[in-house]
């Protein structure tokens, strides 16, 4: 089997569907034959989600940080699509500040969007997925999860915070059918990398990744597909890096 296999008769519940890693993610799927819920506070998800290639998807403007929202996310789910069998986090946000001028309301973002968000996403997905006994989740951390980056604090510790998450979600459900894993990229050109890796800054970190490039959505999706296939069903628990070596060096 390869990472290229079909995902036919599969449901993929994706959040930041409207944009960059989530986008891609869900029409890898989606070209691949599942069927896609995409979650998104921007209200272009509805649209963008239906073109998928394929029939059956649904988008859902949602803003994740809402206590309720992952509730609601999963009770829709059921409703039209039955049980989930692949769970992608991607939604999340980059706030960059010197750690001396982090304010209480932009390190709390940070921490509801790119934490406590995928947190309850997860949980929600696997209450269902363990009474169905299978299960996909992927959440995306990314090199500053592994690495300490200048004006990342925020981000950094919700980063490095879903690696921890993902152990022990893998722990606690790998008897059950379910994998957790997660995925950490260096710098990915989407609308969130090109806005916090512009200019100078951008040329100086791509010239330490030893590959000398930046990643492409793509190849984060090819990675994800990977790891919700059936052939990855011993891989749990995992941060894997996508990162041209820039943390091996
Ligand atoms: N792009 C990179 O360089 C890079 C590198 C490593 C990790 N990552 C991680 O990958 C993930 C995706 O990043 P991206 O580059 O595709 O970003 P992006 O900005 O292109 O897309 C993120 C999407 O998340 C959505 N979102 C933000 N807050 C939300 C909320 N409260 N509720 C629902 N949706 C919300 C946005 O509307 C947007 O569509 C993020 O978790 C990011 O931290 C990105």
């Amino acid at each position: 089997m390869t990472a290229d296999q079909s995902f036919a008769g599969k449901t993929a519940v994706v959040t930041g569907a409207a944009s960059g890693i989530g986008l891609t993610v869900a029409r890898h799927f989606a070209e691949r034959g599942a069927r896609i819920v995409g979650v998104d506070l921007a209200e272009q998800v509805t649209d963008i989600v239906a073109g998928l290639p394929g029939s059956g998807h649904h988008g859902i403007t949602k803003d994740l940080t809402a206590p309720t929202a992952a509730h609601e996310v999963f009770e829709f789910v059921l409703a039209e699509a039955g049980t989930p069998h692949i769970l992608v986090n991607s939604a999340g946000i980059a706030l960059l500040d010197p750690a001396t001028e982090v304010s209480a309301e932009r390190w709390q973002a940070t921490i509801d969007v790119n934490l406590s968000a995928s947190f309850y996403m997860a949980q929600a997905a696997g209450r269902l997925m363990l009474d169905a006994g299978y299960g996909r989740i992927i959440n995306l951390a990314s090199q500053a999860a592994v690495v300490g980056l200048d004006q990342h604090a925020a981000y950094c510790a919700s980063k490095a915070a879903i690696v921890g998450l993902t152990r022990v979600l893998s722990l606690e459900w790998a008897r059950r059918g379910i994998t957790v894993n997660a995925v950490s990229p260096t710098v990915v050109e989407t609308p969130l990398g090109k806005q916090a890796w512009a200019g100078e800054k951008g040329e100086k970190a791509k010239a330490q990744i030893p590959v000398g490039r930046f990643a492409q959505p793509e190849e984060v999706a090819a990675l994800i597909a990977f790891l919700a296939s059936d052939a990855a069903a011993m891989i749990t628990g995992e941060n894997v890096l996508i990162d041209g070596g820039f943390t091996s060096v």
